[in-house]
């Protein structure tokens, strides 16, 4: 009997999604470009739509956010700035024997995909670290030479198990899988101990050196150093560069933010994961500005920190930083709800203290449970002042704000009341390890009623939540057709407000001139409003099997009852079929609209 081998969920998402139109390789005609990817039909709509999601409610929906779309390229000293041309880099390794480029820190992730690694761990006693040398051997001389030739156990196993024996003799063993892999890719221990395998082929990788994944061109027709620039690695710095511009050009007052969509470039050393992890993607930030603690107690007395079950629902004059955050966590957790992502499908992981870059207070990523694992949709970080003060100080232009109702508040204090303050902030600052010259700076311009603003940092990756709405859309059901036979069909469940197409009108027949007029009137009476398809091509079967595969959460059939063919009760009437359940209603013509917008905005 034959065996069906069962396809892995991502597998299944990625042949769907080419095979529907969502995403395709970029450049697949000439063989693929590794790390960019295009968006077909379905996809661009999908995507048009989680943007419009988030400019609603981070933008439209809100008072206190305004746009910003700025270039990819911008001045190069921007980066210098903030920091990317000195630290913006990930460790990376080569193998030397056959040059691929690995990233250090994913380097167990990826050796545990290979399937090499795999083979050589069902040699590995289920639940022990127990193996017998003779099986090693034996896979060293045959599946070894195929799957990792470089690998110093199929180069030359003998010599290379000759150490595991040696240190298990003296009672020392492998301390977990990962050791026991450099065992098995060490063919001569001396200084420098152990060989890490390259997770391709097996051969040895060379120690780790920061790799900056800026991309790089050059403005102008002269390629040199003058003219280097580099393409964003995110869209945030631009929102820091203009901030003074949109303040001068705004009613803004802090708190505000400024929120901007556009695509990013980081030159990945190893893009992984479909989508989720590619050389040009598109992020959704907001940079939210906020006065600093310091500020808030000045004007108001005192500062509202978060403890649990703080009312977080409407923001209040003295919120401290930690109570934004806080906020941005649960606006963006109800926004992610509102498009389906609800809390079974999301993780939060809390940066720890050395997690944190070093200008950052606080960190929180929210994590998906993708296919492939739980990984980060978005981060919200509380930034300080870093980014503005950094620009500040390369531009040599202020970026403080000044704030009438704290200048007043300095007004009114005595000598004393300002002296204690100074000596306050003094010694805050000295536990956050800032000097006390700085303290002092910063509060001569606070008493005046001047500061920068710190930052507080949703940082969204459009790609990442197209494919998180991908992956959670699919599902597989099991269906019987007419003759009895089982057949397994894909229905992708997108949230109505996300789907690509909101609804697909048939004729119930395409030859008959009155039931397709009439379809016609009915598309071009929804398509004016939302995303809306006209389909007339085989059994009304296969074309709802067609619009379930799509994620179209209405089909409307029009039919002979529409005509009023049974009776004038009917006549204008269609079938509205409803995609997650299959049920079907009855609705005029003239409802229909009313009936879906609200569903699908
Ligand atoms: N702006 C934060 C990021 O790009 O991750």
């Amino acid at each position: 009997m034959s065996q069906t081998k069962e396809i892995p969920l991502m597998e299944k998402i990625v042949s769907l999604c080419k095979r529907k139109g969502f995403i395709f390789q970029s450049s697949e005609i000439y063989g693929g470009i590794n790390g960019f990817w295009d968006y077909g039909p379905l996809g661009a709509e999908l995507k048009r739509n989680l943007r419009t999601t988030w400019w609603n409610a981070m933008m439209r929906e809100r008072e206190d956010v305004v746009p910003l779309d700025a270039t990819i390229i911008m001045h190069p000293a921007i980066w210098k700035a903030s920091g990317h041309v000195d630290t913006f880099a990930d460790p990376m390794s080569t193998c030397k024997s056959c040059k691929k480029l690995v990233r250090s820190d994913q380097w167990w992730a990826m050796m545990c995909e290979q399937p090499w690694v795999q083979s050589l761990a069902a040699l590995v006693e289920p639940g022990t670290d127990a193996f017998h040398t003779g099986d090693l051997l034996k896979w060293a001389k045959g599946k070894g030479k195929q799957l990792a030739p470089n690998l110093a156990l199929v180069r030359n196993p003998e010599i290379t198990l000759s150490w595991l024996a040696q240190d298990h003799e003296q009672g020392k063993r492998p301390q977990d899988a990962r050791e026991f892999y450099l065992y098995l890719a060490t063919e001569q221990r001396n200084v420098t101990g152990f060989v890490t395998p390259c997770p391709h082929c097996g051969g040895e990788l060379t120690e780790p050196r920061p790799f900056n994944l800026m991309l790089r061109t050059h403005y102008g027709p002269i390629e040199s150093d003058d003219n280097l620039c580099y393409l964003r690695p995110e869209t945030a710095q631009a929102i820091f560069a203009q901030f003074k511009n949109v303040v001068d050009s705004t009613r803004v007052k802090v708190p505000f933010g400024i929120g901007q969509i556009g695509k990013a470039f980081r030159n990945e050393i190893t893009p992984r994961n479909f989508t989720f992890r590619s050389r040009e993607f598109e992020q959704m930030e907001l940079e939210f500005f906020i006065p600093p603690d310091e500020v808030v107690q000045l004007i108001h007395g005192n500062v509202s920190t978060w403890s649990e079950g703080a009312d977080l629902s409407t923001p209040q004059p003295n919120w401290g930083w930690e109570m934004w955050h806080r906020y941005w966590v649960a606006q963006r957790t109800a926004y992610y709800a509102g498009i389906g992502l609800g809390p079974d499908v999301l993780d939060y992981y809390w940066q720890s203290k050395a997690d944190l870059a070093h200008y950052a207070r606080a960190c929180v990523d929210i994590l998906f449970k993708f296919p492939f694992g739980t990984e980060e949709l978005e981060g919200i970080a509380a930034r300080g002042d870093f980014d503005l003060s950094q620009h500040q100080k390369h531009s040599g232009k202020p970026l403080e704000v000044f704030d009438e109702e704290l200048r007043a508040a300095a007004v009114k204090l005595t000598d004393e009341q300002r002296a204690a303050f100074i000596t306050k902030v003094q010694e805050d600052w000295n536990d956050h390890n800032k000097s006390r010259e700085d303290a002092t700076l910063f509060c001569e311009r606070l008493l005046k009623g001047f500061y920068v603003p710190h930052v507080i940092e949703p940082s969204a990756g459009l790609d990442r939540l197209a494919l998180a709405v991908l992956a959670l859309a699919y599902t597989e059901i099991e269906k019987t057709d007419a003759k009895g036979a089982k057949e397994t069909v894909t229905v992708m469940r997108f949230h109505p407000r996300i789907a690509p197409k909101k609804v697909a009108v048939f004729p119930l027949l395409k030859n008959k001139p009155e039931l397709v007029s009439k379809a016609r009137g009915v598309y071009d009476l929804l398509k004016k409003h939302l995303a809306a398809d006209y389909d007339e091509g085989g059994s009304i079967g296969k074309r709802y099997a067609r619009q379930d595969e799509a994620g179209t959460p209405f089909c409307v059939t029009v039919d002979f009852d529409t005509l009023g063919e049974r009776g004038p009760e009917l006549l204008d009437t269609v079938t509205l079929r409803h995609r997650d359940d299959g049920s079907q209603e009855r609705v005029k013509i003239s409802d229909l609209l009313g009936r879906l917008l609200p569903l699908v905005q």
